[in-house]
């Protein structure tokens, strides 16, 4: 699989998102290695996790143990959110808990320091710079080799780049075809060469919602590029996203092997963004013509495709 930049090191241009291994109807422990090994099989080497990827209460970690001692991958973990056990998440972005939440996962993932550390959301009780001033201090004590922000908006991109410089190295917020809010953040972040992790690039928690039943199922313009080209919406979905910026690594969930493998082969479908990415056939790509909660998507050769209210949300 071809590779994209994650700060100084290049990583499969599809990740592998491990959430749904670990929270509510997470498969046995068998078929989650199987479909971690089958990410590994299809080239994947980023695997997205958090601390807060568990169900039960007495579970924090779940996640990153499922990811232990793997080797030849760059594991991305975050701090900041907890699982009480009623299905809700919390937020303690506190220097106090991010620095105790690290060791946790260092320990967890058994590794001296870990690749990219993620600040999984703001918290609205803290300074936003207290949050930042503690990745700083794991960053300088070598427990993290660079820092991510997630669920963050411009103007905090913009400050922890001021206050942290280079080391933030990614912003991982969602985005979909369902949900396009962040386009401010993925432009910034593609100017300001930041990689862009879109969460639940597929609009599904617990599973796709361009597999429906759901609102999106049906008749959408990746469902009709799809048969076309006679492959899943779902690659046509990642291709799509691979193709809005060079600085897009999507990191689709899966508690499947069929599932991943069948993502990570979103790249040969040739939309890429970047210099000498685009190889395919630009014929069937669809095109996003901008705007945030259903921007327009539409077909090249098409006048209009998708209005993002009827066949794309
Ligand atoms: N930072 C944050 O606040 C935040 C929030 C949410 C998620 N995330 C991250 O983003 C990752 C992805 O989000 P997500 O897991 O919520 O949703 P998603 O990637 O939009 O959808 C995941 C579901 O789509 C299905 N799927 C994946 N690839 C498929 C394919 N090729 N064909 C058919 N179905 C496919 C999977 O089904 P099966 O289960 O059947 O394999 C999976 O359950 C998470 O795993 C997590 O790492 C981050």
């Amino acid at each position: 699989m071809r590779t994209r930049k994650l700060g100084e090191v290049e990583v499969s241009a599809i990740g592998l998102g491990a959430m749904p291994l670990s929270i509510e109807g997470r498969p046995d422990r068998e078929r989650a290695l199987a479909t971690i090994h089958a990410a590994l099989d299809a080239g994947v080497t980023l695997i997205d996790t958090a601390d807060s990827y568990h169900w039960h209460p007495d579970e924090v970690g779940h996640n990153e143990e499922l990811l232990a001692g793997l080797k030849g991958v760059l594991i991305a973990t975050k701090g900041g959110r907890g699982r009480p056990g009623d299905g809700s998440w919390t937020v303690d972005a506190s220097p106090e808990h991010l620095k105790r939440a690290c060791e946790g996962s260092l320990r967890r993932l058994r590794v001296d320091v870990i690749d990219l550390y993620q600040l999984h959301k703001p918290d609205p009780a803290v300074p936003f710079e207290d949050s930042l001033g503690a990745l700083a201090e794991l960053h300088a004590e070598g427990k993290i080799r660079a820092i991510g922000l997630s669920n963050v908006d411009t103007a905090q991109i913009l400050r922890a780049r001021e206050l942290l410089g280079p080391t933030v190295v990614s912003v991982q917020n969602e985005f979909s075809p369902r949900v396009r809010t962040s386009e401010p953040e993925l432009r910034l972040c593609a100017e300001l060469g930041i990689a862009f992790l879109p969460w639940s690039p597929l609009g599904g928690i617990s599973r796709s919602s361009l597999d429906g039943p759901s609102e999106l199922a049906g008749d959408t313009e990746f469902h009709r590029v799809a048969r076309d080209l006679g492959v899943s919406p779902q690659r046509v979905c990642l291709a799509w996203l691979l193709s809005l910026s060079p600085t897009v690594i999507p990191i689709p969930g899966a508690s499947r092997p069929e599932s991943i493998r069948d993502s990570a082969a979103a790249w040969e479908l040739g939309w890429g963004s970047g210099p000498d990415e685009t190889i395919g056939d630009q014929e069937h790509r669809p095109v996003w013509t901008g705007g945030s909660g259903g921007g327009g998507l539409r077909h090249p050769g098409e006048a209009r495709g998708g209005d993002g209210n009827g066949q794309t949300r």
